[in-house]
């Protein structure tokens, strides 16, 4: 049997006082008004990403994507917003990779941003539903060739024997997407996921945080309510 190495006792302690030095909500935050808001969450949401960027938080654009497995047990990633729309939020991976798996045996999942210039964090719960296969091949089309490289060296997810096996499937899927950039990949998938409720957090210095959600109705309708923080 062995025996998992622990961090000695003065590691433990430096890192426990790093977290308690790390500070959240240090900096000037914008305000949020929720009587503003708009009756539905896509502009809100499109406004925020945007004040993000311009506030400079980096990489504005991912987010976590939370699924579930047969057991209810969940498991989370980061992956990139291709867009979002009328359609709902907009996002591609591998059909065959683990989330893409648990997605098509439950297609019901979460989205998280958070956005730390600016304080704002949004979630988005709802139906996942997937492209058919020209707008799956048409979003990688439009991406660059150092995703269309990823897309094409494939196996996400899968066990990888060394990284020299790795280093071989990239040079030649670098070569590949350079050469022919419009080359399908099969398992690369375009997903939508369906908002059902969308929050919106602003954080405040005082912890004061507003939390705004948006809940669809059965009708299509959206209400929107407060949340204590
Ligand atoms: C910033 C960032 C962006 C990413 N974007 C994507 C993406 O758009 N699609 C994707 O399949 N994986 C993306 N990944 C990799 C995933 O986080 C994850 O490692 C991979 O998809 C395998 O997840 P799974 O085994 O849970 O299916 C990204 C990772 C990072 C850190």
């Amino acid at each position: 049997m062995t025996t998992t190495p622990q961090p000695d006792e003065q590691t433990q302690h430096t890192f426990r006082r790093l977290l308690r030095t790390l500070r959240v909500w240090d900096t000037e935050l914008p305000a949020f008004d929720p009587g503003t808001a708009p009756p539905t969450p896509l502009p809100l949401f499109q406004q925020w990403l945007t004040e993000a960027a311009a506030a400079g938080s980096p990489e504005p654009h991912t987010m976590a994507l939370a699924t579930a497995d047969a057991e209810g047990r969940p498991s989370v990633r980061t992956v990139m917003l291709h867009d979002a729309d009328q359609r709902g939020w907009h996002f591609a991976t591998h059909r065959t990779s683990r989330k893409g798996r648990e997605l098509q045996a439950r297609p019901q999942a979460a989205l998280g941003f958070y956005w730390p210039a600016v304080g704002r964090q949004v979630r988005v719960e709802g139906r996942v539903t997937q492209a058919g296969p020209a707008e799956s091949r048409a979003d990688l089309a439009k991406r660059s060739t150092g995703a269309l490289a990823a897309a094409l060296v494939g196996h996400q997810s899968e066990e990888l024997s060394s990284l020299a096996e790795l280093e071989r499937a990239s040079r030649d899927a670098w070569e590949r997407a350079a050469r022919e950039p419009q080359t399908p990949v099969d398992s690369w998938q375009l997903y939508t996921l369906d908002a059902e409720e969308v929050e919106f957090f602003q954080g405040d210095a005082g912890r004061r945080h507003i939390r705004l959600r948006y809940r669809r109705s059965q009708d299509g309708a959206w209400t929107t309510g407060l949340l204590w923080p």
